[in-house]
């Protein structure tokens, strides 16, 4: 009987790709043959990291649906073959694996690729991610991650697109087109899954895993909206996150993941749980057992449990007591089919054999190369860089100069070390001859404590034309579970650029790291700062093409710097409040010891901190500087239904080519509730040749400023909109419209 269900499913092989009635009909074929054994098994996914013969076993009992973490494209068609032929109903397992930022070819942290701003790089990137994955049979990879994050503390930080809805909604949507392709279908293509739903980001206290409290206003407003995007992409799964928010986990929530994600959003995917997340209910005291833990999950719309075992040792029992519904089994067991049935797992179960590997290829190390270049923000530049042909002695130095695995950033599985390009070797295969390299290095990694004063360093430093030290966080200090306290440099990296600035030569610091950094001091004494984040497996090289002046740095912050830890959260998008900070708070010199509210305010800020930033969200230089100008709206007066329309000029005042990116932000002076000052609502990268003028035509949808109203509807509201055009999300060319109902 198997094989005459194999037989005709393979006899659909010679179809084009799946139309939904296919697809439907399809797991309507399996489902009806199925078992509740099969059926159970279906929703259960297992670590391959383990006993290979117990996984066999459990394969042949139609016990597992889908295996994590096998890269082994040999082992990967073994186990099919044995689901395929050996199993009570015979349905391939699906294969996936973390895969965030590369596969092989690592690119930098998502953090680093969101200021790039450049969403067709990061698509192509992360659709050459998906042409290695797939080559060795990988066919879910459990990314993007949307999260917003406001708190650099919190290490997962450096796996989202930053604290702005707006540009994570299109970066994320940017790397669900990359991993999926335009058929889910093709050899090619594999799921995407946009997790972690949701909020996870705003854990209280930048504690990993911590309670969050978002409310409802600020889930559609903040937290919901890169979500929702995935799901009008066509986004093939979603994964459940750990964290309650406001008292129910997410993944037994039955609003959130039933009536929101699938009644209003209109999802059709399937629903994975984090890692062990169902069981989780336990410790969350929401479940008194797993079986307690199954059935609230399950009923809450999470299809398959990772990990926890809860469903495939209690649904059983639940379905036999009717304390779960097979109507509940069976909806669960349809959306997991039908993700496998759409990603073409029943005709070509089997890795696909690549005539010619892409791994590593030309191709993909290139674009990793140019998206890591992009993901490079300029935050200070006295003119030392781009380093001048004059300069004949450079000193490299630093414990990130040559930090082969941790350049790879946090969840680079399957990155290897071997294959990255480290600044010092980039530097040394790319030094004009007449240069000369001098490399130091009393740091071996970024924690390490020096033994000596830096007296060596120092002698160095004095005998070179300009001083470039690469610091920064090991791979190991951001992502999961790995929150911090404490956001300065670690170590001595600190002392070491105190040390270098005292030889009075030109000092450029180059950070990689996970997360914003405390670096104000680091600002301070350096010449040039460039942020790299982790930037992955070619990371060396763009550092090179960066600082010797081949490629010009365009990115813009994704996430703003705070002064300090004490200052976080602090983010751009924030609402007026009723005490608005005038911004030259927070300097205790110029307040009288007594009577000092002659002098001082009463305003949102700190006695001992200026409460703005260090660096705002949106900011980054260039080797080049630009100039806009008249800025226009086309249409001062829309409808709900329309977008306005505005024009810009932008000039490169400079003496050389570059690429700005323009940003348009939108604020209301009043509204049926308190609103953010300003948002991110159009962005647009633009390359110009010095001296070179053009103008952006950009528009924003009326659609795109709708909100949670007072009256909790979600809607635009009729009123004055103001327009803010320009570099950063502080300054700009500012204009006016209005929306009419
Ligand atoms: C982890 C992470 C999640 C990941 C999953 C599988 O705990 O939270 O992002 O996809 O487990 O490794």
């Amino acid at each position: 009987m198997k094989r005459l269900l194999i037989t005709l499913l393979a006899a659909f092989a010679l179809l084009p790709a799946l139309a939904q009635d296919d697809v439907e009909s399809r797991v309507e074929e399996l489902i009806f043959r199925m078992t509740l054994d099969d059926k159970i098994g279906q929703l259960h996914q297992i670590d391959g990291r383990t006993d290979l013969g117990k996984v066999c076993d459990m394969i042949r009992k139609g016990q597992i649906s889908s295996i994590m973490n096998i890269v082994d494209a040999a082992v990967i068609d073994s186990l099919q073959r044995i689901a395929l032929e050996e199993s009570p109903a015979g349905i391939p397992i699906l294969f996936s694996r973390d895969i965030v930022h590369g596969f092989k070819t690592i690119l930098p942290i998502p953090l680093g690729q969101a200021a790039s701003f450049d969403d067709a790089l990061i698509r192509s990137a992360a659709r050459n991610t998906a042409l290695e994955a797939t080559e060795i049979g990988i066919k879910w990879a459990f990314a993007p991650m949307m999260d917003i994050a406001r708190d650099p503390r919190w290490g997962r930080i450096a796996e989202g697109f930053g604290e702005d809805p707006y540009l994570a909604s299109r970066l994320a949507v940017s790397v669900v087109e990359g991993y999926q392709g335009e058929d889910l279908s093709d050899e090619l293509s594999m799921a995407a899954c946009a997790k972690h739903f949701v909020a996870y980001g705003a854990a209280e206290g930048g504690r990993d895993y911590n309670t969050t409290y978002v409310p409802l206003r600020s889930l559609y407003d903040t937290y919901f909206p890169p979500f929702k995007a995935c799901v009008d992409a066509g986004v093939a799964s979603f994964m459940s996150s750990f964290n309650d928010n406001d008292g129910v986990p997410a993944t037994g929530n039955k609003w959130l993941l039933s009536e929101v994600l699938r009644e209003d959003w209109g999802f059709q995917g399937m629903v994975v749980s984090d890692w062990g997340s169902v069981g989780g209910l336990i410790p969350h005291g929401v479940a008194g057992d797993k079986k307690e833990a199954a059935k609230i999950c399950l009923e809450a719309g999470c299809d398959m449990d990772m990990m926890s075992y809860s469903y495939l040792n209690h649904l059983k029992e639940l379905i036999a007591e009717g304390s779960v519904s097979m109507q509940t089994l069976d909806e669960a067991v349809r959306r997991v089919l039908r993700l496998k049935v759409r990603l073409g797992l029943l005709e070509k179960p089997y890795t696909r054999k690549a005539s010619e590997s892409v791994i590593y290829s030309e191709a993909v190390l290139e674009t990793a190369c140019r998206l890591a270049e992009e993901s490079s923000v300029l935050l200070k530049n006295d003119g030392v860089l781009p380093i001048a042909e004059e300069v004949k002695t450079v000193l490299v130095c630093g414990p990130m100069a040559d930090a082969a695995y941790d350049q790879l950033g946090t969840w680079a599985l399957d990155g290897d070390k071997t294959h990255t390009i480290t600044p010092i070797a980039a530097i040394r295969r790319e030094l004009p001859s007449d240069v000369k390299l001098i490399y130091a290095n009393p740091l071996s990694y970024p924690r390490a404590q020096s033994s000596d004063d830096f007296k060596a360093l120092k002698k160095a430093a004095r005998k070179a034309d300009v001083i470039i030290a690469f610091v920064g966080e090991e791979q190991m200090m951001s992502g999961e579970a790995h929150s911090l306290s404490n956001l300065h440099l670690q170590g001595q990296q600190s002392e070491m650029l105190e040390a270098l600035a005292s030889c009075g030569k030109p000092l450029v610091t180059v950070i990689m790291a996970g997360r914003p950094l405390v670096i104000g001091s680091e600002l301070e004494l350096s010449n040039a700062v460039l942020y790299m984040w982790h930037p992955g497996t070619m990371g060396g090289q763009a550092a090179y093409n960066l600082l010797w002046g081949l490629s010009n740095p365009s990115g813009k912050l994704p996430v703003t710097f705070p002064r300090n830890e004490g200052q976080i959260p602090i983010y751009y998008n924030h609402k007026h409040t009723s005490h608005i900070a005038k911004g030259t708070e927070g300097n205790l010199d110029s307040v009288p010891r007594e009577k000092p509210q002659s002098v001082m305010g009463h305003t949102s800020s700190y006695l001992d901190v200026a409460p703005t930033p260090l660096l705002p969200f949106g900011f980054g230089l260039s080797y080049t500087t630009f100039e806009l100008s008249n800025l226009r709206v086309d249409n001062p007066v829309i409808s709900d239904s329309e977008a306005v329309v505005f024009y810009v000029d932008v000039k490169n005042t400079g003496d050389r080519e570059g690429c700005e990116v323009v940003q348009a932000y939108v604020g209301r002076k009043t509204a049926s509730t308190t609103r953010p000052m300003k948002e991110l609502k159009a962005y647009e990268r633009v390359s110009l040749k010095a001296g070179e003028s053009k103008t952006l035509r950009l528009e924003i949808p009326a659609e795109s400023l709708a909100f949670c109203r007072k009256d909790m509807s979600w809607g635009t509201e009729p009123g004055n909109y103001v327009l803010t055009v320009g570099t950063s999300s502080e300054g700009g060319l500012r204009s006016y419209f209005k929306l009419e109902k």
